[in-house]
């Protein structure tokens, strides 16, 4: 890792340098000529080269299937694998690693627990208690549990901040809720919700909890143990690591109840034609062979990005974020949607007249990498009476000069459709 070139206190909020772009190969590449400036990490982070040689290493050295073979490599891409979870577990802090199930991403950890535990658990006329920030991925399984269970889902409202209305999730929260199921950090808006206060007032009427966590892990400490929630789903790729691997972080408790989602190999104890028997969590979870080098490669970028210390990203990301909000805002015919007091470094904005696809498509032309469109939160856009946004999202790589080539980019884009203000 390179040295951090600037000195970082959590309180700083003027613009701050991490100096760790070279860490990263892909933004050494050009894109349509120019310097790739790349502000999609809400879609997937960028990898460094530590996690890339880690999954090159892994398949050069030390390349086998897990918990079958009776040979040495065998044994040792066992172990890998599961120190890979004790890397997970340590990070977000949970209590043992057998807590800790690996799946291709966030949306198959939502999918494993509404198959498993929800298909068990709820009846006809049970509540499950979503938002209005949540991600497709945090919606329709759920709509396809309802469908099995004849359960219902109610839905908190936010503010035009794009903050949740706490009076009516207070109101819609019941002895009938089952589940209460919430992103920690909104994809499309970048709030952050406030997940421990809604989880204690969830586990007073008896709910369960599940949190999205795709958007909040990689941009400030996540302690499972602290939130108190009871389910913590979150995605390798967006955390520096790997696309297919993810994980599930559930309570030992709430786990060792439930029934296997997938069946195959690896999550078994005995099979005959007469019926079978299942593994222990984590691996009655984890059927088949799993992402292996994944999990590895997930620990590497866990590793790196513990070396540089997750307060001290999240300081930097919050700095950026505040001088790039600062910098939208300043430029006539600019609209924030989601103003948040606590946000996370999402910045999803509207230009007057120009749609956010063709927007989308004069910044890449300038370099400037966005995504433009609903986000995967379609609700969330019919909530605002809006198509879609477009969407700067920061990574630990982004700094000020990123900001200036979006505004720029943004310029060129008014000028292009002749809807640059020369007001002052
Ligand atoms: N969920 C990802 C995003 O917000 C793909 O862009």
């Amino acid at each position: 890792m390179n040295a951090v070139t600037e000195d970082l206190s959590v309180n700083k909020l003027t613009p701050t340098r991490l100096g760790l772009a070279h860490d990263f190969p892909i933004l050494a590449r050009p894109v349509h000529g120019r310097r790739l400036v790349y502000l999609d990490n809400g879609a997937t982070t960028q990898k460094p080269e530590a996690v890339i040689e880690a999954e090159r290493r892994f398949y050069r050295e030390s390349n086998a299937n897990i918990h079958r073979g009776v040979h040495w490599l065998s044994q040792h891409a066992t172990d890998l694998y599961e120190a890979s979870r004790v890397t997970v577990q340590r990070f977000i802090n949970a209590a043992h690693a057998d807590e800790v199930v690996f799946t291709r991403g966030t949306t198959e950890a939502i999918n494993l627990v509404a198959q498993s535990w929800g298909r068990n658990t709820l009846r006809a006329g049970d509540e499950i208690l979503l938002t209005t920030l949540e991600h497709h991925s945090n919606i329709v399984p759920w709509q396809l549990l309802c469908e099995q269970t004849g359960a219902v889902i109610k839905v908190v409202p936010i503010s035009d901040a794009g903050e949740l209305d706490l009076d009516a999730f207070d109101a819609l929260l019941s002895e009938r809720t089952r589940l209460v199921a919430i992103t920690h950090v909104s994809n499309a808006l970048g709030t952050i919700n406030p997940v421990a206060m809604l989880t204690a007032k969830a586990h007073a009427v008896g709910a369960t909890v599940l949190v999205d966590g795709a958007q909040a892990v990689a941009h400030h400490k996540v302690d499972v143990q602290a939130l108190g929630c009871d389910f913590y789903a979150f995605s390798g790729h967006k955390l520096y690591g790997p696309t297919g691997i993810g994980v599930l972080w559930g309570r030992a408790g709430l786990l060792a109840a439930m029934p296997p989602w997938q069946g195959g190999g690896d999550m078994i104890r005995t099979v005959s034609f007469e019926g079978s028997t299942y593994a222990d969590a984590p691996q009655r979870f984890e059927a088949g062979t799993p992402n292996i080098a994944g999990s590895v490669a997930l620990a590497a970028a866990i590793d790196y990005v513990s070396a540089i210390g997750i307060e001290r990203i999240a300081a930097h990301e919050h700095a950026l974020l505040a001088h790039a909000t600062a910098a939208l805002a300043a430029i006539p015919g600019v609209r924030l949607i989601g103003t948040a007091a606590n946000k996370a470094g999402i910045l999803s904005f509207m230009v007057e007249r120009i749609h956010p696809h063709d927007l989308g498509t004069i910044l890449d032309s300038e370099g400037v990498a966005i995504r433009a469109g609903h986000h995967c939160a379609m609700p969330l856009m019919t909530r605002f009476k809006i198509p879609g946004t477009a969407r700067a999202s920061l990574g630990l790589y982004n700094d000020e000069a990123d900001i200036a080539a979006l505004v720029a980019a943004i310029h060129k884009a008014q000028d292009l459709f002749g809807t640059r203000s020369t007001a002052p």
